[in-house]
């Protein structure tokens, strides 16, 4: 279904993921995150190469479960199990209305009081800037403290470029494209102002620092497009 949830006038409230956002949801990642086509597809087949024949994987913030289905593509092992994880109640009934692998099992929580011990693979994908910033350490120190030594956290944010002119620059490229893609001057100004308060997001270097601090040694950044990075982490 088309995105059409900021096409008309309305009053502005802070964005979160409702009922009416999960219906077209697809559609609105799609044309509003470059490179999304790519991260999740990739993201699958890294994750699904790191499970193995019998590893468990937690899709944190997992929305309608497009990053679980990626992973579960590209592994047919019997035994390997995902866990979509999601605070939003009508995320979590459409990705389990969308996935009927028996491999999948899907969570309405908040990731943080989500057990994860015992996972090879964390995926956190768009999810950490939706989190106060100030929760955003601990959350990733309970990860690495929780997911197997051998374990691959894979995680992609939108990110604040260090200098301004280039920032800008990515940002004006990013609203360009959100056009070509069909959004009207009226949606891209909404929106902006329904993410204002709710997306919080960090430099490149922010995140590389806050990794090492939270116990991971090795953190390599594998895509890049406009103001969006994926990161591979490792324990
Ligand atoms: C941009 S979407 C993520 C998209 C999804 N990972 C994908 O790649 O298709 C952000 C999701 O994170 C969820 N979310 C935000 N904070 C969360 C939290 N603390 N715990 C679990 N889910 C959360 C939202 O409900 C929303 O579905």
């Amino acid at each position: 279904m088309r995105d059409e949830v900021y096409r008309n006038d309305r009053q502005i409230v802070d964005f979160a993921f409702t009922a009416e956002v999960a219906a077209v949801f697809p559609d609105m990642i799609r044309r509003s995150v470059p490179g999304y086509e790519t991260i999740i597809p990739m993201t699958g087949l890294m994750a699904a190469r790191h499970l193995g024949a019998d590893g468990v994987a937690f899709d944190l913030g997992c929305s309608l479960g497009a990053t679980t289905l990626a992973i579960l593509t590209q592994n047919d092992a019997e035994d390997v199990r995902v866990i979509g994880v999601d605070t939003s109640g009508p995320m979590i009934e459409g990705a389990r209305a969308n996935i009927t692998d028996p491999r999948a099992s899907f969570v309405e929580a908040d990731f943080r009081d989500v057990d994860l011990h015992g996972a090879s693979v964390v995926v956190l994908n768009l999810v950490l800037q939706f989190i106060e910033p100030e929760s955003r350490l601990p959350a990733l120190t309970r990860i690495r403290q929780s997911m197997r030594e051998d374990g691959l956290l894979l995680i992609t944010e939108k990110v604040r470029h260090d200098g301004p002119a280039l920032h800008t620059y990515y940002d004006d490229t990013h609203l360009a494209w959100k056009r070509a893609n069909g959004y009207s001057d009226l949606e891209v100004s909404q929106k902006r102002t329904a993410l204002e308060n709710v997306m919080r997001i960090d430099t490149e270097e922010a995140h590389l620092e806050r990794f090492a601090a939270a116990g991971f040694s090795f953190a390599e950044q594998w895509f890049r497009c406009l103001n969006w990075a994926s990161f591979m982490v490792r324990p």
